[in-house]
C-alpha cells in the first residue's frame, strides 16, 4: 500500500483525520438508539459497532504501537472490536455482534473521543516531519474508515429497508420520471493494455503490481442496466427461466421469497423500493441496483450479452476519465440512492453503484502481500468472491479510482450493487 509524501504532513493528516473521524458520527446521526444495535443478519454489523471497531484499528495499530506511555482506553474493548485479524488475538464472533448490548453507544464514542484525542496528541510531536511509516499506517487507518462509512450506510439501510414501517433515514424527494437513453457501446480494439495502480497516491495492496493484459476487442455498455431494463427481465420470466443462470444462482433464486432486486416490494400490482428515502415509486430510468453477481449474470445473458471483466472495466474507465467527472454521485452528494444519467455521454462508470464484473478476485501477477496483521487486510479474502468496480452512491469520492478492486461473494447484494454489460467486437 502506497501514499503520497505530499500528504506527509502532519497538520494536514489530523485535518483529514478529524473530517473522516466526524463524517462517520454524522452518518449515524439520524438513527434512533435502537437502530445502532441490532443485526438483522450476519453480513450487517450494528452501526455502533462499526463506530468501535474504526476506533479501534487507530488505537490497536497506531497509538498502542507509537504513542508513548499510551494507555488502552479499555483492555477488553481492545480485543472485542477486533474484527477478523487473526494476528491480533481473540474476537467475537461476527454474527454475534448484533447480541452485544454494551459497550453502549455512549461509551463507544467516548472511545472515539479518547483515541481521537490521543491522535492528536501524537501528530502533535511531528509538525511537517511525519515518517513515512505513521503516515502509511494513518492512510490506512483513514481509508479504513471511509470503506466503513460506506458499510454503514448499507447496514443502516437494510436495517430500516427490511422494517415493514419503511422508516425513511432522511427525507429527500426522489425524482422518477427521467429520461431513459438507449443502448450505446463503447469499442475497444484488441491489444495489450496496462492495467493496476501507478503513481504515488495510496491504492490498497491489491491493485498491485501494475502489469499488461491482452485483450480481444469488446465493447463496453455506455450506461449501466436500469429499473426499466430489469423490470423487463422480470416480466420475461427471468427469474424461473433456468437457462439463463448458473446452477448456484438458479437455486439461490429459487430461495428468494421476491423474485427482484432486494428492497423492492410489489403493492397493488405496483413495484416500489426502499431507499433511503423511504418507500419510493421506481424510477424506470435510474439504474438497477441491490441484486446479486448471479441476477446481474442471468440478466446479461437474458440481454444477449454478458459482464465485463474486471480488465475490460478498468480499461475504459483510464481512457474516459482520467479525473473524476463532476457529475458522479458519491455519498457527498446526500442522494442515499442512484440517480439516472443526465446525458448520453453520461457513462456513469465512476460512483453510483458498484458494478458486478466477471473476473474473481485474485491476485495479480507480483502481487505484494504484506508481512503481518495487515498483510490480512485484503489477501485472505482472495477466493470465492467476483469483482466490483466504480464506487457507488455510498462511497466517499477521495475513496475511489480507476483501479480499485471491490469484492463481493456471489450471493451479496446488500451494497448498491449493479449491471453493465459488455460484448466482443465482430
Ligand atoms: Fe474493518
Amino acid at each position: 500500500m502506497t501514499t503520497s509524501p505530499t500528504l506527509a504532513s502532519a497538520k494536514r493528516y489530523l485535518l483529514r483525520y478529524q473530517q473522516i473521524r466526524q463524517w462517520s458520527v454524522q452518518l449515524c446521526a439520524p438513527l434512533s438508539a435502537e437502530d445502532y444495535v441490532v443485526q438483522p443478519i450476519g453480513d450487517v454489523s450494528p452501526p455502533k459497532w462499526h463506530l468501535g471497531h474504526s476506533t479501534w484499528f487507530f488505537e490497536n495499530f497506531i497509538l498502542r504501537e507509537q504513542l508513548e506511555e499510551y494507555q488502552l482506553f479499555d483492555e477488553r474493548l481492545n480485543w472485542f472490536f477486533n474484527s477478523y485479524y487473526e494476528s491480533q488475538g481473540p474476537r467475537i464472533l461476527r454474527t454475534n455482534r448484533g447480541n452485544m448490548t454494551r459497550p453502549s453507544t455512549a461509551t463507544i464514542l467516548d472511545y472515539r473521543k479518547y483515541v481521537d484525542e490521543h491522535l492528536a496528541q501524537l501528530l502533535d510531536q511531528y509538525q511537517d516531519h511525519l515518517p513515512e511509516e505513521l503516515a502509511q499506517l494513518l492512510e490506512i487507518g483513514l481509508q479504513h474508515e471511509q470503506q466503513h462509512q460506506e458499510l454503514l450506510i448499507t447496514d443502516i439501510k437494510y436495517i430500516l429497508g427490511t422494517n415493514p414501517l419503511y422508516p425513511a433515514y432522511q427525507q429527500r424527494e426522489e425524482s422518477v420520471d427521467n429520461q431513459s437513453f438507449p443502448e450505446e457501446w463503447i469499442s475497444v480494439e484488441a491489444g495489450l493494455y496496462q492495467v493496476g495502480h501507478q503513481g504515488d497516491g495510496f491504492c490498497w495492496d491489491n491493485e498491485l503490481s501494475r502489469h499488461q493484459v491482452y485483450l480481444d476487442r469488446y465493447a463496453l455498455a455506455k450506461r449501466v442496466v436500469t429499473n426499466g431494463d430489469y423490470l423487463a427481465f422480470m416480466q420475461d420470466g427471468g427469474y424461473e427461466r433456468f437457462e439463463l443462470w448458473q446452477m448456484e444462482g438458479i437455486e439461490w433464486a429459487r430461495q428468494l421469497d421476491t423474485k427482484a432486486p432486494l428492497y423492492w416490494y410489489e403493492q397493488g400490482g405496483e413495484w416500489f423500493h426502499y431507499t433511503l428515502n423511504g418507500l419510493q415509486p421506481i424510477d424506470l430510468a435510474a439504474p438497477v441496483t441491490h441484486v446479486s453477481f448471479f441476477e446481474a449474470d442471468a440478466y446479461a445473458r437474458w440481454a444477449g450479452h454478458r459482464l465485463p471483466t474486471e480488465q475490460e472495466w478498468e480499461v475504459v474507465c483510464q481512457q474516459q476519465h482520467p479525473n473524476i467527472p463532476a457529475s458522479a454521485n458519491f455519498v457527498e452528494d446526500k442522494n442515499w440512492h442512484p440517480i439516472a444519467p443526465t446525458s448520453e455521454t453520461d457513462d456513469q462508470l465512476l460512483g453510483n453503484v458498484w458494478e458486478w464484473t466477471n473476473s474473481a478476485y485474485l491476485p495479480y501477477p507480483r502481487y505484494p502481500r504484506l508481512e503481518g496483521a495487515l498483510g490480512e487486510y485484503n489477501g485472505k479474502f482472495m477466493i470465492n468472491q467476483m469483482v466490483l468496480r466504480g464506487g457507488s452512491c455510498a462511497t466517499p469520492l477521495s475513496h475511489i479510482r480507476a483501479t480499485y478492486r471491490n469484492f463481493f461473494q456471489t450471493d451479496k447484494r446488500w451494497q448498491f450493487t449493479g449491471i453493465r454489460l459488455a460484448k466482443d467486437g465482430d
